[in-house]
């Protein structure tokens, strides 16, 4: 078994999470870390430190370097990086505008290198399982995803680069992309229209900001994000508004979601086989109650017309003939979810470079597009207010 060896730049409060995370893996060690802060490596041993990161890519005996430094600086750490041989793993943003992330991806495309972003999101079982059936077809066309996220920023003092654009990008570039990329990974789709709207505390703090997103397919997605209250209010909420489903999924990393879908005898099955899915509660749809019209609401010739087993929604035709109300859980805990999306985000990249027909997971293009529609919205909003 070969054992890859891992450089990592940047060894804040993400660093030392992947560093945690990768050390358990057996065909990983991190050998070598930089952060211009040398208090960042208290209690860390066996582990070459460089202050400056420019000494440590010229190592040869690094296969992979995961950037994870703040945002503005991705762009020349990357490019280094790859012009050195090295592959890399970028942190989310790509960077923190669109030209400097198609620069990244011009020196990928030159160096020939395995280059990925780490968009974690994309290896939690419960998004895969959702994606998956959606694919599938069990809830037919995504029309509307609403995400609401709502977090602290106790930890985040005025000072910190989070608040300042030049240094994050701002809340979209910084944050949102992770959600961005969600709508883009369930289901892919040329944007359309982008704008936003935003909040400032002060000269400094853009605390509240939305994208509005139209795409090609139809989808509407919204991307609303504060960073404004206590810890105890923080929340994530992520609507996901199908033709005959909808799903609710909570928390920034979803472990559990709520699902009402319209299901016929194949979609039922394709859906009950999913080993996350649990069954809450079936009913034929003739008897099931569509809240729609009150008790007492005249019929019309259009009422007597409905078929139990078709509906129709957005003018596309579905058979269905039962509903269900269920849920999807992965019965695990934030923590092991969080730290297993990190290590299979590195596993997928070391795959790429063991076997070149393996397709990436988060390919640097995923992180372009989500950026890009982060920039757009970040503009709009800007010159909305
Ligand atoms: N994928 C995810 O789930 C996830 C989660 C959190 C953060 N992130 C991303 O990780 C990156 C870092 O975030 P963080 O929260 O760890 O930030 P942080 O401020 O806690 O850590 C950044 C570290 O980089 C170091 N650094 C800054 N400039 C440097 C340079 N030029 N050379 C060497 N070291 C340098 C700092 O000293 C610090 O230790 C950001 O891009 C962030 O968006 C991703």
């Amino acid at each position: 078994m070969k054992v890859f060896n891992i450089g990592i730049i940047g060894f804040g409060g993400f660093g030392k999470f992947l560093f945690n995370a990768w050390n358990q893996l057996d065909n990983v060690q991190v050998t070598a870390i930089a952060d211009i802060n040398a208090a960042a490596m208290t209690g860390i041993e066996h582990v070459n430190f460089f202050a400056d990161w420019k000494e440590m890519i010229l190592s040869e005996n690094i296969d992979l370097i995961a950037i994870v430094t703040e945002p503005s600086t991705h762009q020349v750490i990357a490019n280094a990086c790859m012009r050195a041989g090295k592959h890399v793993l970028i942190e989310k943003p790509l960077a923190i505008s669109k030209s400097n992330a198609e620069d990244i991806i011009k020196t990928r495309n030159q160096t020939g290198v395995v280059a990925a972003i780490d968009f974690i999101m994309r290896f939690n079982p419960l998004l895969q399982t959702i994606r998956s059936l959606t694919q599938a077809g069990v809830f037919g066309k995504l029309r509307r995803v609403d995400v609401e996220n709502y977090a602290q920023d106790e930890q985040l003092p005025p000072e910190h680069w989070f608040w300042h654009h030049d240094r994050s990008g701002g809340i979209l570039i910084e944050h949102a992309v992770h959600f961005i990329d969600l709508v883009h990974f369930l289901s892919p789709s040329k944007h359309l229209t982008v704008n936003g709207l935003k909040h400032n505390r002060n000269a400094l703090q853009e605390d509240q900001i939305m994208a509005n997103v139209l795409y090609e397919s139809g989808l509407i997605a919204t991307h609303y994000h504060s960073f404004a209250r206590p810890g105890f209010f923080e929340t994530t909420d992520i609507k996901l508004s199908y033709d005959i489903a909808d799903i609710q999924l909570h928390g920034w990393i979803p472990l559990s979601a709520e699902v009402k879908v319209l299901v016929n005898e194949q979609s039922k099955g394709k859906l009950f086989s999913n080993p996350h899915f649990e069954c809450l509660h079936a009913e034929l749809i003739e008897s099931a109650t569509d809240e729609s019209r009150p008790a007492g609401w005249g019929l019309s010739d259009i009422d007597t017309l409905k078929d139990t087993h078709f509906v129709r929604s957005a003018g596309v035709l579905y058979e269905a003939d039962e509903m269900i109300t269920g849920r999807f859980s992965l019965r695990r805990s934030k923590q092991e979810v969080y730290t297993d999306c990190v290590k299979s985000s590195l596993l997928d990249v070391l795959n790429k470079i063991s076997d070149s027909s393996h397709t990436l997971m988060a390919s640097l293009e995923s992180g372009l597009s989500s950026l890009e529609i982060a920039e757009l919205a970040t503009i709009s909003a800007r010159n909305n207010s």
